[in-house]
């Protein structure tokens, strides 16, 4: 581990002026944070897969809000992603990722290898033979779309949770099914962990902040917004009245036609809480949106 946290808590007790560490290894992780518990303070855990942006840089800040201690994870976690998605594409930055939480006060980057988050289970992730999996939430959306996608998130997220036992993790509302799926999985499993969500971070034209953004063309980029503006058409159909659900997913589907790079995967409303599909709008009803914009696959969604 680099000389940092845990020689200035323990040894000068300066905790709060120290430079943030970044820690590869549970056992250094762990350490860290008995010099983290010494300190008082609760521990927030903003799990992130990296190619960090704003939109995480939020999360880091609800993490402040809340008084605590912010462990931020970076690991691109293999077993989510299935056989033929982006799992080699996806972006990956350590030295960008540490100064934006160096710039977010952040205490400690816990940037784990493969063999650390999947140990012994012959160099691939895929091989483990332990898994958490939640069986409700996790079925429609990118359940369907994504078979074993949330298994990998709800292992890996148990994982990192036993890891690095905080107070309180924090999640972005851009998914919105994980942070559902990830709820009830803290709730099953008795996990003593309070969920905080922070909502999605825009750009200008509504496009959500995302890492796979990074992989847009310019072209494509330039339409991507579409999933926003169908959202966006729900939204206003469903506060001028309209409570049909048929109608609302009838709306979004012609936005999306009109961005000739955009193939839509779903559009549908759903209830907040089970995320069973809906006839009848309600106050709290999701509307959930998923589609390949040029090789890219963007998801995003509006709470009504
Ligand atoms: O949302 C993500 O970035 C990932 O799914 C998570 C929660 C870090 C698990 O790998």
């Amino acid at each position: 581990m680099r000389r940092g946290f845990l020689r200035d808590a323990i040894e000068t007790r300066s905790y709060y002026e120290r430079v943030m560490d970044m820690i590869r290894t549970v056992n250094e992780m762990q350490a860290a944070l008995s010099a983290m518990r010494r300190s008082g303070r609760r521990v927030a855990l903003v799990p992130t897969m990296g190619a960090l942006h704003e939109g995480h840089a939020a999360l880091m800040r609800r993490a402040r809000e809340q008084g605590a201690a912010a462990v931020v994870s970076i690991y691109v976690n293999p077993t989510q992603f299935g056989p033929h998605e982006d799992f080699k594409q996806y972006p990956r930055d350590l030295g960008a990722d540490e100064q934006l939480c160096n710039r977010e006060k952040v205490e400690v980057v816990f940037a784990p290898s493969d063999d650390e988050m999947y140990p012994g289970d012959g160099g691939s992730a895929h091989a483990a033979a332990t898994w958490v999996e939640e069986t409700t939430l996790s079925r429609r959306f990118e359940g369907e779309r994504r078979p074993g996608h949330f298994r990998g998130v709800c292992t890996v997220v148990a994982k990192l949770f036993h890891i690095v036992q905080p107070d309180l993790a924090i999640f972005g509302q851009k998914d919105y099914q994980q942070l559902k799926v990830v709820q009830r999985m803290v709730r099953d499993l008795r996990f003593p962990i309070e969920i905080f969500f922070a909502p999605t971070v825009r750009e200008p034209d509504g496009l959500a902040l995302s890492s796979r953004n990074a992989r847009l063309s310019t072209a494509e980029r330039a339409q991507a917004a579409v999933l926003s503006k169908a959202l966006r058409v729900a939204y206003d159909l469903f506060t001028e009245g309209e409570q049909s659900a048929h109608r609302l997913e009838a709306a979004m589907q012609r936005t999306v036609s009109l961005a000739p790079v955009a193939r839509l995967d779903y559009a549908q409303i759903a209830d907040g809480e089970t995320l069973e599909p809906v006839a009848n709008v309600q106050h709290g009803s999701v509307a959930l949106i998923a589609a390949h914009v040029g090789k890219v696959r963007l998801i995003d969604n509006a709470i009504l």
